[in-house]
């Protein structure tokens, strides 16, 4: 058995911006069932939601600073989490990164390394709990200064970096290094600089004993420049120490037969109660409540990564299709602003909704027809695999796990029942129109898209065997 401090800045349910926290929700609670003793470690924001008992733990000095240690346990799980408390730097209402303008905290660099140094005294049971991890698995930028002060340490734990995102590096001016009395060991090119910046992710990318990222396609395309933003030729020299890993899903949260938020439950064999759902949906919506018309889904993000840019230069053309298209998300507000614009001017066809709903999000998975992931880059990506769970066709672009996940509907993976869903290779409108068209096509014969869903709604996007592959990186270390 492996004592495993889970690093992290965000975990469902207690809070999230995106798919870290699905991962930091269930991964530990998956590698706890396989018998290890995981403990999660994030900081005590403000928005927390925490059901149940906190417990007072301890009180430490850290970069002469007074950070006290609380303890709760993951809702519905037998995983404990210990809580970073400096109310100076996390008691602040709303998203753990940005104010409500969408601009990063001024003082991130302040507040994630005093979270990572916490993170070195419970590490290293500074904190006196006779609990010493064997292993430290830190995930994004958030937690990358741990590995690079553990290194500094006598007797320390290892330590496993996951990379869910390159695209956010944790950059700040040089001068934050002294501003956070960073050990001058750590400072220099093959350290945490870089290109004279101060590098949080490198910190990870460097000093961890092992990196992995959230598929085996990312993984590659890491260590090219067009997704290494200037860090593959770091990557390309630790490859021997770098894996991908596919994200598994939970499957008890998202699940067609029990999920609560939904308006009828249904499985692979009583698909056609899925319309109930869609009808929902579209009244919810406002949508026209038209069952033949194919409903297209959306929720994400709205940034660049998620191809934002490529719905809206192909929506002009889509709308002259018959279809309907729900979006939820948030993010860059340009994009807020036209999608909102085409929302306005088309209320029969689009339905946006712009803000963060848990409740929306399972609505759209078990309503849409097919899902839209027109991902210019996608490390993993959990709505096509939600989406291929409730029966929904997904459109993805060939690029990480997208990549991996879903098995492209062709003549043969049809025939042999393995097709899940539709790829498309070029990050353009008309590469993603064409694959409109197809969804299309393959939506008008009954008899193929039932043959789609079924095959998606079968899948095992469980974390067994993802928690197992991080079971035995642990061991290897
Ligand atoms: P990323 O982590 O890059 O944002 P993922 O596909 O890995 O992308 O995970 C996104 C997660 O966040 C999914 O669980 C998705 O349902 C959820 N999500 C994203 N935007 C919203 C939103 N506006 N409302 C509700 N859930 C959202
Ligand atoms: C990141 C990636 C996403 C991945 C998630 C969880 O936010 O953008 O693709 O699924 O992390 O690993």
């Amino acid at each position: 058995m492996k004592k495993v401090l889970f690093v992290t800045s965000e975990a469902h349910p207690l809070i999230k911006t995106g798919g870290l926290a699905d991962v930091s929700g269930s991964l530990p609670k998956a590698l706890a069932e396989l018998s290890q003793d995981v403990r999660l470690i994030i900081p005590k924001y403000q928005a927390l939601k925490i059901s149940g008992e906190l417990r007072y733990v301890c009180s430490l000095r850290v970069d002469n600073k007074n950070v006290k240690i609380l303890e709760t346990r993951m809702p519905g799980s037998p995983v404990t989490v210990w809580l970073v408390d400096y109310p100076g730097y996390f008691n602040y209402p709303g998203n753990p990164y940005v104010d409500e303008l969408g601009e990063p905290w001024p003082n991130n660099a302040e507040r994630f390394a005093l979270f990572c140094r916490t993170v070195v005294e419970v590490a290293m049971d500074r904190v006196h709990q006779d609990w010493k991890p064997d292993v430290v698995h830190c995930n994004d930028w958030q937690s990358g200064l741990v590995p690079a002060l553990l290194s500094l340490e006598y007797d320390r734990p290892s330590t496993v970096f996951t990379i869910h995102n390159m695209a956010y590096q944790g950059l700040f001016p040089g001068t934050t290094a002294a501003t956070l009395n960073m050990p001058g060991q750590l400072m220099h090119p093959l350290g945490l600089e870089f290109h004279s910046m101060l590098s949080f992710i490198k910190g990870g990318l460097v000093y961890s004993d092992y990196i992995t990222t959230v598929s085996p396609t990312y993984a590659l395309e890491i260590q090219t420049p067009e997704f290494g933003y200037g860090l593959e030729g770091l990557l390309d020299h630790r490859k021997e120490f770098l894996g991908g890993i596919i994200n598994g899903i939970d499957l008890d949260q998202w699940n067609p037969k029990t999920d609560t938020l939904i308006s009828q439950n249904f499985t692979e064999s009583t698909l056609s109660k899925k319309q109930v759902n869609k009808s929902a949906l579209q009244k919810k919506m406002g949508l026209p409540v038209n069952g033949r018309i194919p409903l297209f889904g959306l929720i994400g993000r709205l940034v660049e990564q998620k191809g934002i840019d490529l719905i809206l230069d192909s929506l002009p053309e889509m709308l002259t299709m018959p279809l309907q298209f729900v979006l939820l998300g948030s993010g860059d507000k340009a994009y807020e602003k036209l999608l909102e614009a085409l929302a306005q001017s088309y209320p029969d066809k689009i339905a946006l909704n712009i803000g963060y709903n848990e409740e929306l999000a399972h609505s759209i998975e078990a309503g849409a027809d097919i899902f839209l992931m027109p991902s210019r880059f996608e490390p993993c990506g959990l709505n096509q695999m939600y989406s291929q769970r409730y029966g929904t066709i997904p459109i993805v672009r060939k690029t990480g796990g997208l990549a991996d996940t879903v098995v492209d509907a062709l003549p043969h993976t049809i025939a042999d029942n393995t097709a899940t869903g539709i790829i498309f290779n070029e990050a353009t409108a008309g590469s993603l129109l064409e694959s409109v068209k197809r969804a299309l096509l393959l939506y008008s014969n009954a008899e193929i898209w039932i043959k789609l869903q079924t095959a998606g709604m079968k899948k095992d996007f469980s974390w067994q065997q993802s928690a197992q592959r991080y079971l035995a990186v642990y061991n290897n270390l």
